[in-house]
């Protein structure tokens, strides 16, 4: 099963409409093939149109780190899957651990967030991830069949092949400590092993799952080269041009 590689980064609430422009001026040219991996940048709903605009005639996809589930209504604060598309956003990203552990999303708004993403023809990006005490308490697979039956309740065969997950162990996010090889690939093979069962196995072999947590130019290439390792969701390291082009470079 040839699965495309997919890094996306995530630029969490970093980067202004300007900032996000400049970036993808000085990132364009840095990445030496744009067919080995599909490369997506996660940015602010602010910055969104902008960013739009500075990716224009590239492959570079654009998207934002949130969504709700509704078209439109009374949700203050919240955009809408409708409003990503409009502002020419493609991708999105559902049930950051963030998201869940500092702003209280839970299994069932992923399921939600996720069924209306596709609807409106975004690229879901939806992450999974145990955190230091599950792992701690031998928990880590039983949190991740958690995740991923409730997250992706209602899913189709069809559309799990349409979606990005994203294995984030919480204790490896922007802490500099990244899992280890060994650890990664097992909670990624873990992960495909059990949507096998969830999905029908065809399905299963053809999502593709990167891992996120740490990632850096130096640590990149090992984890990219295990088997059930298909890219990567990049935070820290996607904020300079420099070094998510070094990392996207790494590919093929
Ligand atoms: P990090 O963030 O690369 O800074 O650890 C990853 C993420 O939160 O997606």
């Amino acid at each position: 099963m040839i699965r495309k590689p997919f890094i996306a980064g995530n630029w969490k609430m970093y980067k202004t409409g300007a900032e996000a422009r400049e970036f993808i001026e000085r990132f364009r040219p840095l990445v030496k093939s744009w067919d080995r991996a599909q490369v997506a940048l996660a940015v602010s709903a602010l910055s969104l149109p902008e960013a739009v605009k500075a990716a224009e005639g590239s492959q570079l996809l654009i998207g934002a780190q949130n969504t709700h589930w509704a078209t439109e209504g009374a949700f203050t604060g919240e955009i809408s899957g409708a409003m990503i598309k409009a502002a020419g956003g493609q991708v999105v990203i559902i049930g950051h651990s963030e998201r869940r552990l500092l702003f209280g999303e839970t299994d069932g708004w992923v399921a939600k967030k996720l069924a209306a993403a596709l609807d409106f023809g975004l690229l879901p990006i939806v992450c999974v991830g145990e955190t230091l005490q599950d792992r701690d308490m031998g928990r880590t697979f039983n949190v991740l069949a958690n995740q991923l039956t409730g997250g992706l309740a209602g899913l189709s065969d069809q559309a799990l092949r349409d979606i990005v997950l994203a294995y984030e162990p919480v204790w490896a996010i922007g802490t500099g400590v990244t899992a280890t090889v060994e650890q990664a690939q097992e909670a990624q093979a873990f992960i495909r092993g059990r949507l096998s069962r969830q999905f029908n196995p065809e399905a299963a072999g053809a999502v593709r799952l990167v891992y996120g947590g740490s990632v850096k130019p130096d640590n990149a290439q090992a984890l990219l080269s295990q088997p059930d390792i298909d890219g990567a969701l990049v935070g820290g390291a996607s904020l300079s041009p420099d070094s998510f082009a070094e990392i996207v470079n790494l590919v093929g």
